[in-house]
């Protein structure tokens, strides 16, 4: 049982509960982008039984009426087992989705997986036609390349200012510089993409650019956030926009708690509120 105040930021352990927790999302216009918790597997069951687990939440969407996405990791699919068994897999996960009208998104881990990440991305897009989308991220200084390349690439791209802390070499580390080139990249593919933008960021400012970049080029953007993470915004946004809420289920929450806890002073303090309310 995942604690309460954890579950602010976790919809439960089973698919059934993070399905029931997209309903109620959907009741207030918001999408979920359901993503089963776990990364970095060294070995191949957890892989293969992450995937089933994939490919049946996929069938378990299309034969419900709900707005839902998947969002998977690529260490989560085999990366680290090698590149052959993540594209492997990753495409048994796409398939059985594309086959049934689900979308699926590839998050962005580190700089390290980048390039394997993109690759894969792009080939199986390339096949599909459409229904799969990337996450790319503002602190690499790589990313302004990467955009452009993605723009004659058919799929979606997720842009966020970037989870992981990464070397001077490869990243910038100045939050200010962060934004600047989030900024840089909003307005790049809002100007060169068709569509299939999304806005990852709780930041206001960022949003505030993306309406404007919006009602300037009319490209079709969607704004995604966290669950547990300015869900009222969310839902005011929903009323004007398309919003998505992210939303991790499964048993391994603990890390993903633990990191939502340290990032955030507001969400350490929502979380003291909650234990003293008790
Ligand atoms: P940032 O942390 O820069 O804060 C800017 C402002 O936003 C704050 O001043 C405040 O106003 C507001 N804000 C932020 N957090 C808040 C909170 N908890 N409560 C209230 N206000 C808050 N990263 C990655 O590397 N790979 C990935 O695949 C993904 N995927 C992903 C999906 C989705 C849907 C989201 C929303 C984010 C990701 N990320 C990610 C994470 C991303 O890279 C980034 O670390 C976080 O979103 C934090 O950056 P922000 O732009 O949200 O705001």
């Amino acid at each position: 049982m995942i604690p309460p105040i954890a579950n602010r930021f976790v919809a439960g352990e089973s698919p059934a509960t993070a399905l029931e927790h997209v309903r109620r999302l959907n009741e207030r216009d918001v999408a979920g982008i359901v993503n089963l918790l776990g990364e970095h597997y060294e070995t191949r069951p957890p892989v293969r039984s992450d995937a089933a687990e994939y490919r049946a939440l996929a069938r378990d969407i299309a034969a419900s009426d709900l707005e839902a996405t998947l969002s998977v990791k690529p260490s989560q699919l085999g990366l680290d087992l090698g590149e052959d068994v993540f594209r492997e897999t990753l495409a048994d996960v796409v398939d059985v989705a594309a086959d049934r009208d689900v979308f699926v998104w590839i998050d962005m881990e580190d700089h390290t997986t980048t390039d394997a990440t993109l690759d894969a991305f792009e080939d199986l897009v390339t096949e599909h036609g459409g229904g799969i989308g990337v996450c790319v991220q503002a602190n690499l200084r790589r990313t302004r390349d990467d955009v452009k390349r993605l723009a004659d690439v058919p799929g979606r791209v997720r842009f966020v200012k970037g989870a992981y802390d990464e070397p001077a070499a490869v990243a910038y580390q100045d939050a200010d510089r962060v934004d600047r080139e989030y900024e840089a990249l909003l307005e790049y593919a809002f100007a060169h993409y068709d569509g299939g933008i999304a806005v990852a960021s709780h930041d206001p400012a960022m949003i505030d650019v993306a309406i404007e970049l919006h009602e300037e080029h009319d490209t079709p953007f969607e704004i995604q956030m966290l669950m547990g993470v300015r869900e009222a915004a969310q839902y005011d946004l929903a009323a004007e926009y398309p919003v998505s809420q992210y939303a991790p289920f499964g048993d391994r929450w603990l890390s993903y708690f633990y990191r939502r806890m340290t990032e955030r002073t507001a969400n350490v303090r929502f979380a003291l509120r909650a234990l003293l309310d008790r």
